[in-house]
């Protein structure tokens, strides 16, 4: 078949079925002819891509529809999702490009991503308040939908300042939102220079009508594209100290990340607005999700090992999941190239490296105060005693690693729990929380 003729093909493909009949039937219930022509779809664009004689408009098109129908494809053979067939996060990497690029490539790359699919959620929120949209419209009686707006609004700000910090440039939201736009057909998103409308319409894919499974999806959407952004200026600032000596740009980037960390926390918050009582509504859409965990992110785990190399009480997460078997191999004495060994080469106390080790503690102390707050998630929405869905221990593996930092003595922000989890009501968590380190004491601690 010619080039042709394939772009012709593509051409025909419809980009509103694809979407629509994803959320008005739910990603676990597209009708069988209708998913097995995608799936289809998904095999042919393969075989396409495969073939080193297609032309380059052919290629990037083939790339799309198979991004575009992977999930649909591999739910077929494995019917319970996994972390990327629950997810689509693979879209996301379409959109930040796979070529090898610059880190302020990728840092701008995230903060678009961020910003645009807060701009989403925040879309669907109102849509849902104001009766525009038919879609997700399930057990959300009893959300505040306008306090969840406005800590999305919260989000955005964090935004606009690293955007600002990191392109120079003011913040232009009139510019952004004229770029959201509806296609019809799919080779439009696939040929768009910025790839924004295609990541914002084939990345959410709820496997219920549960209003907040939308919002539970775009969290971790937005988190993964904060991973990468910290995964970056932590590479970055390790090239910095380690190459160039050049403490002030360390510092500059470490800020960076500190943005991205703050993103984290906002995002969470966002979340936090799911209720878990009277009703808890992670209930109506969790036993969906199937054996899909975060604890299967490549990218979560390689920002861990950049941040502290190998976690020994990870090695079975990466032994179970194939796709992180890789990440065994950085348990090696030479791997130095993380932020916790480089740090090890220099003096804290010489001036030169002041400030870099304080904004570094800052970092550190942002990312444990987001695991302490992954933690309270974990114990809030979950039955006691829950198995994880990526087969670990549950709230007890996270709780394990919670005191896994860059510095042995960081604390976590505890105001911030406060503010998400009163006292009275999670006083068990809060003691968990701030019990010190037995490192502090004058003994050994007790195991209890
Ligand atoms: C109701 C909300 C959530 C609950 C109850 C929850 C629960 C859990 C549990 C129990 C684990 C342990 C691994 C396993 O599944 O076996 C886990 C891991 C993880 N979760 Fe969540 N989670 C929630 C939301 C999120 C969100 C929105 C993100 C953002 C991406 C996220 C990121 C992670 C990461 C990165 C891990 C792996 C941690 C590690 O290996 O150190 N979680 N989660």
């Amino acid at each position: 078949v010619s080039d042709i003729k394939i772009l012709k093909k593509f051409d025909e493909i419809d980009a509103e079925r694809l979407f629509k009949v994803q959320r008005k039937y739910t990603r676990r219930n597209i009708p069988e002819e209708i998913s097995k022509e995608w799936s289809m779809l998904h095999l042919e664009a393969k075989e396409i891509l495969e073939d080193e004689r297609r032309g380059d408009a052919v290629v990037k098109i083939a790339d799309f529809v198979f991004l575009i129908t992977e999930s649909i494809h591999n739910l077929r053979l494995e019917p319970t999702p996994r972390y990327y067939t629950y997810t689509d996060v693979k879209v996301l990497d379409w959109f930040i490009g796979r070529e090898h690029r610059t880190y302020k490539h990728y840092k701008e790359k995230c903060i678009l991503g961020i910003i645009y699919l807060l701009h989403d959620l925040s879309t669907f929120e109102g849509e849902s308040m104001s009766g525009f949209t038919a879609y997700n419209q399930e057990h959300q009686a009893n959300i505040k939908i306008d306090e969840r707006i406005k800590k999305i609004g919260d989000v955005l700000v964090e935004g606009k300042l690293i955007y600002q910090e990191v392109f120079g440039k003011e913040f232009d939201e009139i510019a952004i939102r004229r770029e959201i736009v509806h296609h019809k057909k799919v080779i439009d998103y696939a040929n768009e220079e910025n790839k924004i409308n295609g990541l914002i319409t084939f990345t959410c894919f709820p496997r219920t009508q549960t209003h907040d499974e939308y919002a539970f999806l775009r969290t971790i959407h937005i988190s993964e594209f904060c991973f990468l952004g910290i995964i970056n200026t932590i590479k970055e600032t390790i090239d910095n100290i380690k190459y160039r000596a050049d403490a002030e740009t360390a510092t500059k980037c470490l800020n960076e990340a500190c943005h991205f960390a703050d993103i984290l926390h906002g995002i969470f918050k966002v979340l936090r607005t799911m209720p878990y009582k009277p009703d808890n509504n992670f209930e109506y859409f969790r036993d969906e999700t199937g054996n899909a965990s975060a604890v299967q992110s490549k990218n979560y785990q390689e920002l861990d090992v950049y941040l502290k190399g190998i976690d020994d009480k990870k090695k079975e997460v990466f032994s179970q999941n194939s796709h992180l078997k890789y990440l065994e191999k950085f348990a090696h004495p030479q791997f130095t190239y993380n932020f916790k060994h480089v740090l090890s080469t220099l003096d804290e106390s010489d001036p030169k490296w002041e400030g870099v080790f304080k904004i570094a503690r800052k970092l550190d102390g942002k990312l444990k105060t987001w695991r302490g707050l992954h933690i309270v998630f974990a114990n809030t929405y979950l039955p006691q005693d829950a198995i994880g869905t990526g087969s670990t221990s549950g709230a007890s593996y996270l709780k394990k690693l919670l005191d896994a930092s860059v510095f042995d003595d960081t604390v976590i922000d505890y105001e911030i729990f406060k503010e998400e989890f009163p006292d009275e009501e999670f006083s068990e968590l809060h003691r968990m929380l701030t019990r010190v380190s037995p490192r502090i004491g004058t003994a050994i601690d007790n195991e209890y």
